[in-house]
């Protein structure tokens, strides 16, 4: 079909409200120029999983051997820990292949990012926390499987263990070999593979999927997350001004490279600069945003427990804070109700509250200390579900969301 032919029949579809099954991917047009590789292999990442791992997780599950896996991984935690003795030969030979950084990572870079992350933690916190955490729930395919996957009938214990990941891969020693990032990663790998296992066979996910007969968790799907995580937190730390050096920023960008080649995203689709990251972006992220039933119960399963704690402000200010960082389109959708007032307090405040705390004003502007026990409030929302568990909680599952 010419192209011409093709977009009258989509603009044909469009009208009669045909074509937008939220969600749906659109064609891949990124090229692997910009990629850490530098070349593609003219893969389309929608169709690209995870292929070794994923047999594996499918016969372990079959074979009902998961539980004893998720028993022994829980010694499993630093970096620098021995494989757990009792796992499965198969699981024990893939896993001391990928249990390591790549050739490529550069620990310079690594050990500037955990520096940065640390001197820009309070930020990282609301950004990652009330930013991409929300985001998530208009990620159409991002919240169907969350919600129909085991997880996403108990939020509070599935954010415990999103934020595990985010604490690992914020830590100082993220990297090292006493962190335990890397070992964190491939557990969530491993979830990853189950999922693609199991929500298949979810009636209630393939009713709403929208590819029904798509494997979810694609590279392409993965890109998508990483984009409302780092590159939305990288592009938001421009637009509020926060002092940020070039090497910082290179850092930065460096960190989740590793991190997403270590949740097995090839390297013909990492994005290589920060230019390439907001390129794929605009092309896989903004077009698929959108509300979906499961996307709207989550986002108020995850503000309802946030704003179960002491944040100092009204649940009005918390849903305009998340009207603030995301947009109100985005509000609109999640039917966040409206606090004027407090808009028009964020909007004025949260930039002289940064520039405050960066010492770019001489006095602390109203509302200052408000909007610093917000802040420490979330920070301690993320860092009592970082450092309470000795082991990293993360495990996998062996079913669908129950019920
Ligand atoms: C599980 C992180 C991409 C769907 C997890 C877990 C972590 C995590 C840490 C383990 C915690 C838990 O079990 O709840 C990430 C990161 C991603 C990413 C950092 C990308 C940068 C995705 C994508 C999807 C997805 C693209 C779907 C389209 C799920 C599901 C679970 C899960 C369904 C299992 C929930 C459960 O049943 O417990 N992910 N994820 N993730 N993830 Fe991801």
């Amino acid at each position: 079909m010419s192209s011409l032919n093709r977009r009258r029949v989509l603009s044909l579809g469009a009208a009669l409200g045909l074509a937008s099954v939220a969600g749906t991917a659109p064609a891949w047009a990124w090229s692997s120029t910009g990629s850490i590789a530098g070349t593609g292999t003219g893969a389309d990442p929608w169709w690209v999983w995870d292929d070794e791992v994923d047999r594996l997780l499918a016969r372990l599950l079959k074979a009902g051997e998961v539980p004893a896996v998720n028993t022994a991984m829980q010694a499993w935690v630093n970096n620098s820990d021995p494989l757990p003795g009792d796992l499965p030969t198969d699981l024990a030979t893939y896993l001391q292949q990928v249990n390591r950084l790549p050739a490529w990572a550069d620990h310079d870079k690594l050990r500037r990012a955990a520096d940065f992350n640390r001197r820009k933690d309070t930020y990282l916190f609301m950004l990652y926390g009330l930013g991409s955490g929300i985001m998530s729930t208009v990620i159409p395919r991002e919240a169907r499987s969350v919600y129909w996957s085991a997880g996403g009938a108990d939020m509070k214990d599935r954010a415990a263990k999103t934020f595990t990941f985010g604490y690992d891969l914020s830590d100082l020693n993220a990297f090292e070999p006493s962190g335990q990032f890397v070992v964190t990663a491939n557990k969530t790998r491993l979830v990853h593979a189950a999922v693609r296992h199991l929500l298949p066979q979810s009636t209630r996910w393939t009713a709403v999927a929208d590819e029904p007969k798509h494997i979810p968790i694609s590279n392409g799907d993965i890109l998508i997350t990483f984009h409302s995580l780092g590159t939305f937190v990288h592009k938001k730390l421009i637009e509020w001004h926060v002092p940020m050096s070039a090497e910082d920023e290179e850092a930065f960008l460096h960190m989740w490279q590793v991190a997403i080649h270590l949740l097995g995203v090839r390297e013909e689709f990492i994005p290589k600069t920060w230019a390439d990251a907001r390129a794929q972006s605009e092309q896989i992220l903004t077009p698929l945003l959108a509300p979906t039933t499961e996307g709207k119960r989550l986002a108020e399963d995850l503000l309802g427990l946030t704003a179960e704690l002491d944040l100092g402000v009204t649940r009005g200010f918390l849903n305009e804070f998340v009207r603030y960082v995301l947009s109100d389109e985005i509000g609109d959708w999640l039917e966040l109700r409206r606090d004027y007032a407090a808009a028009a307090t964020i909007r004025t405040g949260w930039p002289a509250y940064i520039a405050f705390r960066e010492g770019l004003l001489p006095v602390a502007p109203a509302g200052f200390y408000m909007f610093d026990q917000f802040v420490r409030a979330i920070a301690m929302l993320f860092l009592n579900n970082g450092t309470s568990p000795t082991t990293t909680p993360i495990t996998i599952p062996t079913g669908n969301r129950p019920g």
